[in-house]
């Protein structure tokens, strides 16, 4: 926010800024009674007779400029140009963009309301719905996801059957309207290096990685402390996010370094609210998403709408 001071000055420059320029226009504009025709005359000499006029300015020139100074006035008093005085019109960019906003959202209700009340299974099916749903995708989430909704590392593959906090069209409108937080502790304290290596190569197992049987036991006893959250067996809770270890798919990667780095350090990927988008377009989105694992629907390609 601008403080009372900041405030002031900014008013006093622009207003001497204005009359300045006012003053210096009629300034240079005025007539004297004695130069009405001949305009005054210099005291510049050229040549050894050249001599400079100083005439007044066209009429229809000058009136440009009070004009334009007449503008400024105005515009002073109407937009937030003297700090927080004037801007009797209440403008800001925060309140143009909500108009904006405003506009925008009554123009495209009709098409959005068009699926209003069908089951996001219902839309997956619909390719009217997907196709919608497939440009909010492409203007709202292939920054992380990827274009194909393929991922990278530490964003989730949205096209197969891996799901952090589940697959169901219930609770992927859940994740995309509340956003998701996955929180993986730092464990490399608790486990000490070789507690780590231990853990480390256990999990790894699970997806088919080799390791020393004795190795691979030690660590088994040691993952009482990860089936908390990854369960018992390994395969992961959906209610805090928590991934299956036992699949070889990978939110962060599955060499024997990433998987200690990640049980050293812990992980915590967010996945942002989109409640903004309101509700009728996250069902579109979520049915898009639900399609990509379910057969229909093709994959976002970069720039198509
Ligand atoms: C700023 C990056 C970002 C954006 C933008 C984003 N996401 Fe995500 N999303 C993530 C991350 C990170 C996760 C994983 C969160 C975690 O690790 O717990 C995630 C998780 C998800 C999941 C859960 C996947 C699962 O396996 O359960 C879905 C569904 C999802 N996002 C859909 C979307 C949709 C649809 C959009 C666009 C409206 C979107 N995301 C936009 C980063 C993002
Ligand atoms: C408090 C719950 C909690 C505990 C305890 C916990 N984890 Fe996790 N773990 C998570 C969550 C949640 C994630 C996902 C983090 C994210 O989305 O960024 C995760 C992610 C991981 C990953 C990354 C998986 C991938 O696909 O890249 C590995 C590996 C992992 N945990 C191993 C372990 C091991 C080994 C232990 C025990 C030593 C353990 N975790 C204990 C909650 C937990």
């Amino acid at each position: 926010m601008m403080t009372p001071g900041l405030s002031v000055i900014i008013a006093i420059v622009s207003i001497l800024n204005v009359v300045g320029c006012g003053w210096l226009i009629w300034w240079t504009a005025r007539r004297r009674p004695d130069e009405v025709s001949q305009g005054e005359v210099i005291d510049h000499v050229w040549d050894g007779d050249l001599r400079e006029r100083n005439n007044p300015m066209p009429r229809w020139w000058l009136i440009l400029f009070f004009a334009s100074i007449g503008f400024c006035l105005l515009y002073f008093a109407l937009y937030p140009a003297l700090g927080t005085f004037g801007n009797l019109l209440h403008w800001s960019k925060a309140s143009q963009y909500e108009a904006e906003m405003t506009a925008a959202r009554r123009e495209y209700a009709p098409v959005y309301a068009a699926f209003a009340g069908r089951s996001v299974e219902d839309l997956s099916k619909d390719p009217r719905a997907l196709a919608l749903g497939h440009s909010l995708f492409a203007n709202n989430c292939v920054q992380c996801h990827g274009s194909d909704a393929r991922g990278a590392r530490g964003f989730p593959n949205l096209t197969d059957q891996d799901w952090l906090y589940g697959g169901t069209p219930d609770r992927i409108v859940e994740t995309i309207t509340n956003g998701r937080e996955g929180v993986m502790p730092a464990l490399g304290e608790v486990l000490g290096p070789q507690g780590v290596t231990e853990v480390v190569a256990y999990v790894r197992s699970l997806s088919g990685a080799q390791a020393a049987p004795a190795l691979i036991e030690a660590g088994r006893a040691r993952f009482v402390l990860c089936a908390a959250c990854h369960g018992a067996d390994a395969k992961g809770n959906q209610a805090i996010g928590a991934p299956n270890l036992s699949d070889d798919i990978w939110l962060y990667g599955g060499s024997e370094a990433t998987v200690r780095q990640t049980v050293t350090y812990g992980r915590h990927g967010q996945m942002p609210s989109h409640r903004w988008l309101g509700e009728d377009r996250i069902r579109l989105l979520a049915a898009y998403v639900y399609s990509l694992s379910h057969g229909g629907g093709t994959p976002a390609v970069a720039g198509t709408p």
